[in-house]
């Protein structure tokens, strides 16, 4: 079966878009990346996907003189490709209504939260004010509102006590490199479907059990 085409949507240091990367070189991987653009130029998520040979493009929203503007740029850069799915990995600017509900279920992005706890920034801050016992991150179709949309994956990931949002940052980035290129692997499958604004998953391995913290003895 051909492989689905990606674009992947930055706007920094791309590891998420590197985990991506990484994942599309297994010959066996069900999706390559068409096409990676930033809103930001100069940055090392750039750099990434140039070494592996990965076109790229910048559409700068500081050029444009509003949103919707920019969002026509973006559309029509991403179209450009034909991509069967488009992946935000550390997009740092929020899509109107209009972009989304044009990518309605092609999109999907990341956040570093177990949602729909701590939409937003500074997510791992506010995790240790609240002293929740599990942060984690997900993987879910965006929606106009923010942050908001069908659960794809999810990773948790428990809180230790001497944890700073630093370290919990770190941990919880390893999950993400690793929930994001399942997400796309399942996707491209053909084995993810939305239902009523819910995940279905065929055939999915589902884990036993859970988890404490602090462990139970
Ligand atoms: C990640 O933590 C991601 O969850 C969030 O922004 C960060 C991007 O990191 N949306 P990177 O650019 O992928 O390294």
């Amino acid at each position: 079966m051909a492989r689905k085409k990606l674009a992947v949507l930055i706007s920094g240091r791309g590891s998420n878009l590197q985990s991506l990367i990484d994942a599309c070189q297994a010959p066996d991987f069900p999706a390559q990346i068409a096409l990676v653009i930033s809103n930001k130029p100069g940055v090392f998520g750039l750099e990434r996907a140039e070494k592996a040979g990965i076109p790229t493009t910048v559409v700068d929203h500081r050029e444009f003189d509003g949103r919707k503007s920019f969002e026509n740029a973006l559309h029509d850069m991403i179209s450009a490709c034909k991509p069967d799915l488009v992946c935000l990995a550390g997009f740092m600017r929020i899509l109107t209504d209009g972009f989304v509900t044009r990518w309605h279920n092609r999109l999907i992005n990341i956040h570093p939260s177990l949602l729909p706890s701590f939409k937003g920034l500074h997510t791992h801050e506010r995790a240790l004010e609240t002293g929740v016992r599990f942060v984690g991150c997900t993987i879910h179709f965006v929606r106009p509102a923010m942050d908001d949309g069908p659960i794809i994956i999810q990773a948790a990931v428990p809180v230790r006590p001497d944890d700073d949002p630093d370290t919990l940052a770190a941990r919880v980035l390893e999950q993400e490199h690793k929930i994001y290129p399942l997400a796309v692997r399942l996707i491209a499958e053909g084995r993810v479907r939305v239902s009523h604004e819910k995940v279905m998953i065929a055939d999915a391995e589902m884990p036993e059990g859970a988890i404490l913290n602090p462990s139970g003895s």
